[in-house]
Order: structure tokens, then C-alpha cells, then sequence
């Protein structure tokens, strides 16, 4: 099976936790995630409403015809479907390739469940491989990327790109986390950082991996 044949795969998996009726669900931000939102509609009897993770994805669901809400609207949420960047053995996750690192964070820390829907590319013994995405602060750009470089990373900042919060992205490359849950405390406690890429401290309760042999595990 090819990339997006993968995806779709796994997408369509995850249909399979939308299992109650008038479900309000938090939807992530990506390629994968599209596919989620293309299938969504099989299932629309089943949900109320949705809260989204981005601008793109809202523009998406409401195509579709959803019911899209503020997160203040809902209070939690039984349910948050998004894809990562890298996830490990243990669900802990790299996300904001997509740049909506910090509304995929909120939703996933205001939801009961995450499923988090990936291919085997995506899987990884330690994280770090994929550049690690951080939102700031215009103003504080170039003192979190000298920071970073003192944890040993090596910042590049994503030009031309403006997170839907009105911020920056910079990616650190050449990192080896050997414990993300320390290292996303130790970054989120940078003055100027919105938030950063690694969900380890709320990782994923479940991810499904779409193997390109066209088994489906699910760890
Ligand atoms: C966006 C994200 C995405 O979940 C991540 O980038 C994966 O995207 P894709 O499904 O396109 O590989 O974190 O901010």
C-alpha cells in the first residue's frame, strides 16, 4: 500500500471509537486527519458537534457539514482523533509538523480519550528524528532558539509560516529525547514558548499504526 492508502486505512480505523450518540469530538490537524474528516460523514448521526484543531480543518468540517464549536462552548470532550510526526513505543508523540501544535495540546489535554492515527514511518525507538516543533513569540524567536542550542539543538526557524495563534514555529533539529517528559517541561519553562511539539505528558491512550503490509496494530 502507498502513503496515503495508509492513511486512509487508518482513518477509517478510527471510525470505529465514534461508537455513542451525540459525540462531541475534538478533531486534530494533517494529512491523516483529512482522511478522518473525509470519512467523517459516514458517522454523522452519531455526532453533535466537533471542535477543531486548526483554521484548515475547520474549513474542512464545516464543508462537510459539521458543527463546529469553540472549545469554552463544550467543557471536555469524550474524544480526540489527530495524527503525529513520531510516536514511541510508549504513545509519547512529536507533533506540529502542521504548525497546530498548541490547539492540538489544549484539546488533547481537555479530552477523556486520545487516539492518535499514524502510519509505520511514523514509528520510532527514541524521538528526535523529526525536527521538534516550538510556537513562540515573535519577539522571543532568537533567545529560545539560543536556548535550545545550549540543550543541544539545532534551531531553524520555519519562515513565512504564522501559526493560527499569530505566532512562530522554529523546528529543532538533531535532538535524541531520551526523556521527553523532561525535556517538555524544561522547554515550556523558556519565557516566549507557547508550547512545544512533544506529547508526553498527555501522550496518545491509544495509537493505530497502519503497517504497509495492510495489517492494522494497535498499541
Ligand atoms: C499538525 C500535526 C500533525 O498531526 C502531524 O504533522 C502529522 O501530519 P500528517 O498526518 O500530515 O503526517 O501535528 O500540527
Amino acid at each position: 500500500m502507498n502513503s496515503e492508502q495508509l492513511k486512509r486505512q487508518v482513518a477509517e480505523a478510527a471510525l470505529q471509537y465514534i461508537n455513542d450518540y451525540d459525540m462531541v469530538i475534538g478533531i486534530g490537524t494533517g494529512s491523516t486527519v483529512n482522511h478522518f474528516i473525509d470519512l467523517l460523514p459516514n458517522v454523522k448521526n452519531r455526532i453533535e458537534a466537533v471542535v477543531s484543531s486548526s483554521e484548515v480543518s475547520t474549513k474542512k468540517l464545516i464543508s462537510h457539514g459539521f458543527n463546529v464549536k469553540e472549545l469554552n462552548q463544550t467543557g471536555d470532550l469524550s474524544l480526540y482523533i489527530d495524527g503525529a510526526d513520531e510516536c514511541d513505543g510508549h504513545n509519547r508523540l512529536i507533533k506540529g509538523g502542521g504548525g497546530a501544535l498548541t490547539r492540538e495540546k489544549i484539546i488533547a489535554a481537555a479530552s477523556n480519550q486520545f487516539i492518535c492515527i499514524v502510519d509505520e514511518s511514523k514509528c520510532v525507538d527514541v524521538l528526535g528524528k523529526f525536527p521538534l516543533p516550538i510556537e513562540v513569540l515573535p519577539m522571543a524567536r532568537s533567545f529560545v532558539a539560543r536556548q535550545m542550542v545550549k540543550l543541544g539543538g539545532q534551531p531553524i526557524y520555519r519562515e513565512g509560516f504564522t501559526t493560527d495563534n499569530g505566532n512562530q514555529i522554529i523546528d529543532i533539529h538533531n535532538l535524541k529525547i531520551l526523556n521527553p517528559v523532561d525535556l517538555e517541561t524544561k522547554i515550556n519553562q523558556i519565557p516566549g514558548v507557547v508550547t512545544n511539539g512533544l506529547f508526553a505528558h498527555r501522550s496518545a491512550d491509544v495509537t493505530l499504526i497502519a503497517q504497509s503490509n495492510g495489517n492494522l496494530q494497535t498499541q
